[in-house]
């Protein structure tokens, strides 16, 4: 890979320096029970990690095979994507059962074993739970098919009569989030509710059993050891559909905040409360983060200590690569945190989205509400639309600012190996729901689902000996971990110093903007460590310090276009 952050003089040693040395020491995980405030945690998408028996699918033996990769990265904590068992009808998304592994990606025991290597090297681990629907195959939804309407094992469901004289019309007109209806038919006149795909049937938490046995679930996970939960769709679990059902129409006018019968209903913090009385159980208190995609000034309640504790912000992977934007971000997310107590997040690619280096070498689309980058699939991923470097180069920026943030990062796997989006999946091929409930118009989110390339050879660059569940595109090879190891201008070595420097840098939870002017963004931390990122497109005067870090070289005085540095002042 071509040079990416070598800077000159005592900078370019301390890059050399953090990267050849492997032996990070081991943290140990009795310290610090506030961990979860500055971590940086690695979203695992386990079925493409690591394949340990060769089946194509990636495993939890194949974790435990590469915790020591996982190690040298420097992670605070990974968060597994779920590994229940599933028939995958939305990558997992739909569980069968919330106490137990997937048997195509292994036990129990293997998940104890990968627990306990993980700690032993001082990595947390943080699991997915996912309470607004089950899998259409739990035993509850195959127990409510076979009891009759008005059934005790119906109501732990959202089933309805349907509509006409004979319950053939759905209740409501709704479009599941997936595309299509949301209602659908059991046969004897009643319907079943899904905000998502229709083997993801919606749970009913107004039912003591529902809640009891989420409850359960969590009890089970961190009597195992499991350090913090990840909250699927945390805002939608509370819904008050009443007698009368709203047309979809006047459902989309209801403002989302409270008292929408679907979205962010203030009860859903009942639900939240009661577990938080579980994690505070155990010693140290077992965390939680909320995918909630609720307006910002909703988000506190979410992350208060007497929730989940945290939440995510998914406003910088929202935002356009632009310093005004990034600035405005900051100081946004800053306060919100500063209302709840909690610490703030930052996220830029996840296993839903277009992959940063993707979405920022492409020219933005005409509707900024549009998926970033998903016009660009659909058109079935021009190159020549992609500028892969330039891309690449403001996606490195974009993490090393995000990186020196105060608060937690969350960072998705194949990030750090500088990957993009891939576009050309076969139709037949494709996987993800969402690609075969919109026919034209979604291609879906398989393209940053793709197994990971370990080796620049092999026949899935070293994910496993069979042929991957995804296809791997042939570009992979440049960025397999084996050919950047050792590089120390690659961006694997620039997310490994970063993470490094990270840990040592770490200090109080604030952070100053330094002026500056035009596409020039710079702040410092409280202990002198500074952050500047050009995010314009013309070299500009590189601030004074010594240069730490920088995500592409840095040459002389300048501070390049589309770049960010990592300095050190004294004061
Ligand atoms: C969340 C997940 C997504 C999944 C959906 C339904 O948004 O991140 O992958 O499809 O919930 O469970
Ligand atoms: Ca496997």
């Amino acid at each position: 890979m071509s040079g990416r952050h070598a800077a000159p003089g005592p900078a370019d040693r301390t890059a050399s320096e953090l990267t050849s040395d492997k032996t990070v020491p081991a943290v140990s995980l009795a310290e610090d029970p506030e961990w979860w405030r500055h971590a940086v945690v690695y979203q695992i998408y386990p079925r493409s990690f690591a394949d340990a028996n060769g089946d194509g699918i990636g495993d939890i033996p194949g974790i435990l095979s590469r915790v020591g990769y996982l190690r040298d990265l420097g992670v605070d904590a990974v968060w597994l994507s779920p590994f229940y068992p599933s028939a995958l009808a939305d990558g997992g998304y739909d569980v069968d059962d919330y106490r137990d592994v997937d048997p195509r990606l292994g036990t129990l025991d293997d998940f104890d074993a990968m627990v306990a290597a993980l700690h032993e090297l001082g990595i947390r681990v943080i699991v997915d739970i996912v309470p607004n629907h089950t899998s259409n195959r739990h035993e509850w939804f195959r127990e409510a098919l076979a009891s009759p309407p008005g059934s005790a094992a119906r109501d732990r469901y959202i089933f309805r009569d349907g509509l006409g004289p004979d319950g053939s019309q759905p209740p409501a007109d709704w479009i599941s989030l997936f595309g299509g209806p949301a209602w659908e038919p059991v046969g004897d006149g009643q319907w079943y509710f899904h905000l998502f795909a229709r083997e993801q049937p919606d749970l009913n938490w107004d039912n003591r059993e529902v809640r009891d046995d989420f409850l359960t679930t969590l009890r089970f996970w961190s009597d195992r050891g499991v350090d913090g939960f990840r909250i699927d769709v945390a805002h939608a679990l509370a819904k008050h559909l009443g007698e009368e059902l709203p047309d979809q129409a006047t459902l989309d006018e209801l403002p989302r905040e409270g008292g929408h019968p679907l979205w962010d209903r203030n009860e859903v913090h009942d639900i939240y409360a009661e577990w938080r009385q579980v994690f505070n159980e155990y010693s140290p208190p077992r965390t939680a983060v909320a995918e909630a995609w609720v307006e910002p000034h909703r988000r506190p309640r979410y992350a208060s200590p007497e929730g989940l504790g945290q939440a995510f912000n998914f406003d910088l992977l929202e935002a356009d690569f632009d310093g005004d934007a990034f600035r405005r971000v900051v100081d946004f997310n800053l306060d919100l945190a500063a209302q709840s107590g909690s610490s703030s997040t930052w996220v830029l690619s996840n296993h839903d989205v277009v992959r940063h280096a993707t979405r920022y070498g492409l020219a933005l689309p005409d509707d900024p509400d549009e998926r970033r980058g998903a016009a660009w699939l659909l058109a079935g991923g021009p190159e020549d639309e992609l500028d892969r470097e330039r891309g690449l180069r403001r996606a490195l920026a974009a993490t090393l600012f995000l990186l020196g943030l105060p608060g937690s990062a969350y960072l998705y796997q194949g990030e750090e190996l500088g990957l993009h989006e891939v576009a050309d999946i076969p139709a037949d091929q494709r996987q993800d729901p969402t690609f075969f409930r919109n026919p034209g118009v979604d291609v879906g989110r398989d393209g940053c689902r793709v197994p990971i390339p370990w080796e620049r050879e092999g026949p899935s660059f070293g994910f496993g000996a069979g042929a991957p569940h995804l296809p791997q595109p042939a570009w992979f090879e440049d960025h397999a971990v084996s050919a950047q190891d050792g590089d120390p201008d690659s961006p694997l070595a620039l997310y490994r110093a970063a993470l490094r420097l990270r840990r040592e840098l770490r200090t109080a939870e604030e952070l100053e903007w330094v002026e500056s002017s035009g596409q020039l963004v710079h702040f410092r931390r409280p202990n002198g460590w500074e952050v500047a990122t050009n995010f314009g497109s013309e070299p500009v005067a590189l601030p004074e310090g010594e240069v730490l870090l920088a995500s592409s070289p840095v040459q002389g005085f300048l501070l390049p276009a589309e770049t960010t540095v990592w300095l050190r002042r004294s004061r």
